[in-house]
Parts: structure tokens; sequence; C-alpha cells
């Protein structure tokens, strides 16, 4: 019989013939920490990990980037794991791939810089937890903030990669700043650092592809160790940017697998393997392999993190990022305060004032945490600034940057601005010099004694060490101390397939009319999501009752739709008000001493607000005591910056609302001063 006419189903073998490539391109997965990070604001569980562990262990990548960043906070504030513990487990399964992780230098993974001791502890907890890599970065790339933690990585016999965060102040490479001697000049400091390999750090896709092989080339000619390209998908740029890397020679590249890839995530491994595919940089990796990993990621895991995703936008790119500089992250931080705090209509002011900010702040690259100080701080003073007076609610940690506590920024900061900042703060008028650490006091020890009745291990009393409120929090839910809330557990599949089954009826419109006939009362483990239909937003609630999740109430909003925030610590998931009105909405937050009568009863005084949603960090004063107006009473967080509050009025303090770790939302009364 003829084969004519009859299709064929076999499938193109892509290994055939294929030869081993001359020099081939290494891959490092990030799908486990960045590319949950970025797509899932961190919310990646170790459970969801496990069912692929395995078979990525067999790829073949060069590592894979488990920890580090954002994770540790994530794990022990929203998930009630122990990150430590991520390292152990997963370690089990990947027994050939080398862990990466990625370390803030002496921010360590956190947003502050920590002093010698507490970074030494951590480095080496690190290490005997299985941690191989040691990505390095420094927000202002100043390198002294590595003196500390680089001499533990070597001497525990481990990889350390020194990072150069990449950053422009023009539409491309070039300019009196962030030009190719910049690149050229801190990667032979790196060198001399004794770094293993360098990593260009395109937190924010910026890097686009023709100037990525010029300072690729300009890099490799000039040093010897391998050289590393991370690149943010979030522009549309960096598909092309890696292949112009490879073919530059760049040595190592960041990728995702498809279910964890793009938007503001990295591009896929999948393509560029197809790409390279039979050329002198072909990976060498079997696609047939990575696709079996991508088919039990979209089946087993991803819709359990589905909702993480903006349903109301069609475009994975963003150009925005170009346009204005500001990584995905920040802008979507900035996005979200703004629409805290009901302003969302003044982001145009908030992108002018940007720029200049950041230029007076010593055009610091912007990555974690100089992108949340600069893009909080800018959106302060959109918000609070009055007539010409600029800077008039300042973050603790912009006092900080003006000091010199992160290290040196890439220009000075503006001197008249720098003095302003300065005023009054506790450290001292005179900005400092020298590495930061070198002024900060051990902090270990206080640290262990605080938890010496909490705190099992030196794992614990770390983790007390880097986050003393959430920590000390995730340390009683540990030891069954306290009662961890509904919020923090884990769902599980078929939770997330019958909330999609009734995501999908919500849009069809078949839930709205059931629910307005009867709204119970909200209950504790109420959860809440978005639900986009054309230019319709919904907050829908979803709990369960005797086994069975009921739509519990479905109603449409005015508020526009704003991007998923990233991490937005302690920010109440404040409901909007319900409009079918019996039910009240829920205080975001209780107070927390019932001592002090709640402001609007029968306290008579003026009231201190909460300027924005946030986390109470502490109170600097007490009931009873006496307060100058402008003396600072309360520290909040909010979007991971410290804000001291002032005294509206001088008086004494006549109630004190809330306490350490309660979250706040917008004003709230936090004390009253009469
Ligand atoms: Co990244």
């Amino acid at each position: 019989m003829s084969e004519h006419g009859k299709i064929s189903m076999t499938k193109v073998d892509y290994n055939k013939d294929r030869k081993k490539a001359k020099n081939p391109l290494k891959i490092m997965d990030l799908s486990l920490r960045d590319g949950h990070q970025s797509l899932f604001a961190t919310r990646g569980r170790t459970e969801d990990m496990i069912p692929v562990a395995e078979m990525m262990d067999e790829v073949g990548f060069w590592a894979t980037e488990t920890w580090g960043g954002a994770t540790f906070d994530t794990m022990h504030r929203f998930l009630n794991e122990d990150p430590w513990e991520r390292i152990r487990t997963l370690k089990r399964y990947f027994k050939k791939t080398p862990f990466s992780m990625l370390l803030r230098g002496q921010n360590l993974v956190g947003y502050r810089n920590y002093a010698d001791d507490v970074a030494r502890a951590f480095v080496e907890r690190a290490c005997e937890n299985g941690m191989d890599i040691f990505r390095t970065f420094d927000a202002l790339n100043d390198f002294r903030n590595f003196d500390t933690v680089v001499p533990v990585i070597k001497e525990f016999g481990k990889h350390f990669q020194g990072c150069i965060c990449y950053s422009m102040t023009e539409p491309r490479l070039g300019g009196d700043v962030y030009n190719l001697d910049y690149y050229v000049n801190k990667a032979k400091d790196l060198e001399k650092m004794g770094a293993d390999s360098i990593c260009i750090k395109d937190m924010a896709g910026l890097l686009a592809p023709y100037d990525a092989y010029e300072v690729i080339k300009a890099i490799k000619e000039a040093v010897s160790p391998p050289i590393h390209l991370h690149s943010h998908f979030t522009s549309g740029l960096a598909p092309m940017t890696h292949l112009k890397a490879a073919e530059a020679g760049v040595d190592i590249i960041d990728t995702c697998m498809a279910p964890y890839a793009y938007r503001t995530s990295h591009p896929a491994v999948e393509p560029l393997v197809m790409t390279l595919l039979g050329t002198n940089r072909d990976t060498g990796f079997d696609v047939n392999h990575l696709v079996k990993i991508d088919e039990k990621l979209e089946k087993e895991v991803m819709p359990k993190y589905r909702h993480f995703l903006a349903e109301n936008k069609m475009a994975i790119t963003d150009i925005n990022v170009l346009l204005h500089q500001t990584p995905g992250g920040m802008l979507s931080n900035l996005i979200n305060q703004l629409k805290e705090m009901d302003a969302l209509d003044r982001i145009d002011e908030v992108y002018a004032e940007l720029p200049r900010v950041r230029k007076e702040l010593g055009q610091v690259p912007l990555v974690t945490p100089t992108s949340q100080i600069v893009g909080i701080q800018t959106v302060n003073n959109v918000l609070f600034d009055e007539g010409d007076e600029r800077y008039k609610m300042i973050t603790a940690q912009v006092k900080d940057l003006c000091y010199g506590l992160y290290g040196k920024t890439t220009i000075p900061v503006d001197p008249d601005i720098q003095k302003k900042v300065l005023k009054g703060y506790d450290r001292g008028e005179e900005p400092i010099t020298c590495r930061p650490a070198e002024i900060l006091e051990p902090e270990l020890e206080q640290a262990k004694a605080d938890v010496k009745d909490l705190a099992v291990d030196i794992d614990d009393e770390i983790i007390y060490a880097l986050y003393p409120v959430t920590g000390k929090k995730f340390l009683k839910w540990k030891y069954g101390k306290e009662e961890p809330p509904p919020e923090v557990r884990a769902r599980t599949l078929e939770e997330a397939l019958k909330e999609q089954e009734l995501v999908a009826k919500a849009k069809s419109g078949q839930l709205v009319e059931k629910a307005q006939k009867d709204v119970p009362q909200k209950g504790e483990s109420l959860r809440e999501f978005n639900v986009f239909v054309d230019n319709e937003y919904f907050d829908v609630g979803v709990e369960e009752i005797g086994g069975s999740p009921v739509i519990s109430y479905v109603q449409p909003s005015m508020a526009p739709p704003a991007a998923m925030p990233v991490a937005p610590a302690a920010v109440p998931h404040a409901a909007p008000v319900a409009v079918p009105a019996p039910p009240p909405a829920p205080e975001p937050s209780k107070p927390a001493e019932p001592a002090a009568p709640a402001a609007g009863g029968d306290v008579k005084g003026t009231a201190l607000t909460a300027p924005m949603p946030g986390m109470i960090v502490n109170y600097e004063k007490k009931v009873g005591d006496t307060v100058e107006e402008g003396e600072t009473v309360v520290i909040l967080e909010a979007m991971k910056m410290e804000n001291a509050l002032p005294a509206p009025a001088s008086g004494t303090v006549k109630a004190i609302n809330f306490s350490s770790g309660d979250s706040v939302a917008k004003n709230d009364v936090l004390c009253v001063i009469g």
C-alpha cells in the first residue's frame, strides 16, 4: 500500500545525529526561587517543588536556584515554613545539581546591613545546610559589603559568584555613570576578590541585546572567571539578549521552566534549547524530558498558584520598565502602595518624581532594597510634600542611605537633601565613608538572649536575628506556642480546582444573584481573590463551611484592577466594604491591648492615625508618657520601609491601640494624645 496521503504521527527525533557542542552554554534554572518570586510573590511551597525535583535533577543544569532573595522572608512570614528546612528537604531530591542562592551581600536575605557576627553565622549555616553557590550582590555595587561573607564562603570551599547589578541612566548602555568602563572595572574588582564566576544581574530586564553583546565581550576580554547572565523577561528583551549573549561567549544563562517563565520572570529554557540545537553552543538538554517536567508542573502545581496572575492583562510584556527603568517588583509595589492609599491616579507624578529622587539619592542601581527605598520615598514625596518643601515624610531607610549605612552611592548624594535628611538622625548628622558594617555593634548574642526560651538551635536564632517581629511569631507557630492563622496554611490542589470552578461560575454571572439574597457573616478562614470581567472587577470571598466551599459574597467594585503585590509585607488584604450591607466589613486586625480603649470611645485627645496600611514595628512611647509634637511615637513598617510617625500634638499618651506585629489599615487610630 502506498504511503501517499497518510499522516505521519511519528515525533521528530531532535536528538538524532546531535553532536556534543564545542562550547555548550550552561544553564541555571530559577523556577524554584526567582521564578515563583517574580510570578507568584515568592509564595511557592516546598511541597510543590518536590514533585518535579528528581526530574529536574536529571536535566543537566549547571545549578538550580532554590533559596535566598525573598524566600527566607516569605516562608517564615506567610507560609509558616522553616526556610532552613527547605534546603535540607530539596537536597534529598537533588543529588547531582548544585544549589545556588541569592545573597544580598551584608543584607543577607533581609533589607538592611546586618552586623558582621550575624552575617558570618548566616553564611556558615547556609553552607552547612547544603548551599553550594552564593550569588552575592550589593544594591549599590559597593563590594566592601562582600568583605565579611566572602571569606566564609571560601572557608567552606563553596562557589563565590560576584554580581554586578546592571543599571542605566540613559535609554541604552552609556552616559557618564553606567557605561562600559563602569562594568569592566566592576568585573575586575570582583576577579580581584576571588570571584569563582561573575554575574551580570539585570534585575529589571533593561539589558538590550546589542548592549549585552558589547558588555559581555568586553568583560570576557578583561577577566578570566566564567560570565553568567541573569535577566528578567519583563520588557520582552531578554530572549534576544540571551541569544546575543550566547554569541558574545557568555558561559552561563538563567532560565525558568516554561510554566514559571515570562512576564516579570525569565525566558523559558525550552525555546533556548531548541534555538541552540546543533550549534557550537548547544546545551545538550533533552527537550522531551523538559516537556515532561512542564506537564507535571501544569497539572499538579500551577493550579494552586494561578490566582497570582493578573487576569485583566493580555500582554505579557511591560515596556514601562524601559521607559521608567523600574524593576517589575518595584513597579507593582508602587502601584499597590498607591492603590492602598486611594491615590492610583497619581502614578504619573510618581513616574516624574522617581528619576529626580534617584539622582538626589546618589543615582543608585534600583534593586532590592534600593528599589524599595527610592520607590517608597518617591511615593511619600508625591503624597505628603507640601508647597516647596520636599522630603516631608522621610523613611528610616532613606536616612540610613544618606548616612552611608548601605555603602557608597554611585554618585554623591545631593548635599542639601543629605543635610535635611540627616537632621536629628540618631547615629549622627555627619555621614560615614567606611565599610558600613564597621560601625555596627555585634547583634547575635543579644538576639540569642532575646529568644532563649523559644529558639532550639542556631538556625532558629538566626531567623529571629534577621526578622525579630515576624521571626518570633514564626518560632511560636513552629513550637506550638501559638496557633498559626488560617491564611498561612497551604492550599490543596482540590481547593484550588474548586476555586477555579467557582471563579468560572462567578465570571459567567451565575453566582451574583444568589449571593445578594443572603450574605452570611464572613468567617476567619475566608479566602479572597480578584476576578476581572472586561472592565468590571469582582472581589470574591470563598470560605469552607462544613467541608465544601461556598461563595460568601461577590460584589462589583469600582476599584481599578492593580498588579499583584510582590511582597506586601504585612499589608492586610483589606476587602472593599461589602455592598449588600448586612455584615460589617471585617477589621483588618484587632487591637491587641484591651487595656487601652479604642479611639472613638471615651478617650479624648488628638488621634495619631496610620497614613498608610502597614505593620506596627514598635511604639517608642507608652500610655502615660509625655510627648512633644513631632516626637516619634510609633514606627510603622509599610512596603518593607520603616516610617517614624511623629506625635500630632504635645501632651500625654492616653491610649495605645495596637502592639508590635499588628497589621493596621490606613486611618486606623494608632494612639491618642491628650
Ligand atoms: Co532576578
